[in-house]
């Protein structure tokens, strides 16, 4: 009966139950907080993605993701350098071609003096200690706006792997320190591996986007690269399905077979169950893509008052941590570099 709860209530001994373990203790001041804490977040786990144009001296605005801006080669320069001055270890670079340049096999992923390498030459000349990770894909330059060459309503695996494998040369011999490689085709890995080999680039990297999931995610970035009017059908013969993630560990057991030095999750916070399940089972530097859809709902949402950004974004970026990750490819690169070098990370 109530008067025999409410009497209950009244004469509970608290350290009883507690058994003397309060977890409380060391979460009541600053001092104690910080020396407990388990994760950091700090510059040195920010790659900055950016996208890069044809032209000199332009920088504009990316509808579907305020803040963003595609770059010209000089202009990405400058980012360069002030990424650098941020002590942002790392850039990944993407390109946005002239439509009338991309074709039925993205053919201009293989010419040696394309935009993206056109774009790491300049990067790496006048940057020399920023490392620049290339994605490697065809998409930026298929007319259809999918990661490999489509034939007969298909894309087909092996051939697209040799494409992609050639253009990781070119990758490499315009100064990329990473391949990255992320159409998710089948074989991906040890093709670049032995292709980039035999070119004599023994020291480049592959970060292989080991498991990237059929998500709703990329919208924004498809406007920022031109593709989302070209691409016909969806991805979901490639990549993977966002249910299955038995699946997406037995991808990346082959990818680190096949030579992959580092692995990526794609996209980052619904996926942080693959993050920390790629970490326990491998132990390879492993990192999370955040993507264009994740950075621009932060960016909504805080635009209309509804929360506040910089701190979703802290918590989001150390989230990753938490799960596992070794670093985070993120749009909010440098604003939060920014926030962390004032003692906010
Ligand atoms: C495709 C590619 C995608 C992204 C980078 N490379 C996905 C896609 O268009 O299907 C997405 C990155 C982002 O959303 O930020 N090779």
């Amino acid at each position: 009966n109530t008067e025999a709860g409410l009497a209950a209530a009244a004469a509970v001994n608290v350290d009883e139950i507690t058994a003397r373990r309060r977890m409380r203790r060391s979460r009541g001041a600053d001092w104690s907080r910080r020396l407990v804490r388990e994760t950091r977040l700090t510059v040195d786990d920010l790659i900055w993605p950016i996208f890069i144009v044809p032209g000199t001296n332009i920088s504009e605005p990316i509808s579907a993701m305020p803040g963003v801006n595609r770059l010209s080669v000089d202009r990405a320069v400058e980012a360069a350098r002030m990424a650098a001055d941020l002590g942002i270890p790392a850039l990944a670079t993407f390109p946005n071609v002239e439509l009338e340049r991309r074709d039925q096999t993205g053919s201009l992923a293989l010419e040696a003096d394309n935009l993206i390498n056109q774009a790491t030459r300049a990067i790496k000349q006048a940057v020399p200690d920023i490392g620049v990770i290339t994605d490697v894909a065809l998409d930026p330059f298929t007319d259809h706006g999918h990661d490999g060459i489509l034939r007969d309503g298909e894309i087909v695996n092996d051939e697209t792997v040799r494409a992609i494998a050639a253009a990781a040369v070119h990758q490499a011999d315009a100064g990329s320190d990473i391949i990255a490689p992320s159409d998710m085709m089948d074989g991906r890995i040890g093709a670049i591996r032995q292709a980039l080999d035999a070119a004599g680039h023994q020291n480049v990297a592959i970060m292989s986007y080991a498991t990237k999931f059929a998500s709703a995610c990329y919208g924004p970035y498809r406007e920022a690269i031109n593709t989302s009017g070209l691409l016909k059908g969806d991805k979901r013969s490639y990549y993977l399905d966002p249910s299955n993630a038995m699946e997406a560990v037995r991808d990346a057991a082959l990818d680190v077979e096949e030579g992959a030095d580092m692995l990526m999750v794609k996209p980052g916070l619904p996926y942080l169950d693959i993050c920390r399940a790629l970490k326990d089972n491998f132990g390879l530097p492993t990192f999370a893509y955040q993507v264009s859809g994740e950075y621009s709902m932060v960016k909504a949402a805080d635009a209309a008052g509804y929360i506040d950004g910089e701190r979703i974004m802290l918590e989001t970026l150390l989230a990753f941590k938490r799960a596992g990750c070794d670093g985070i490819l993120t749009y909010f690169a440098p604003e939060a570099a920014r926030l962390i070098a004032k003692g906010l990370g």
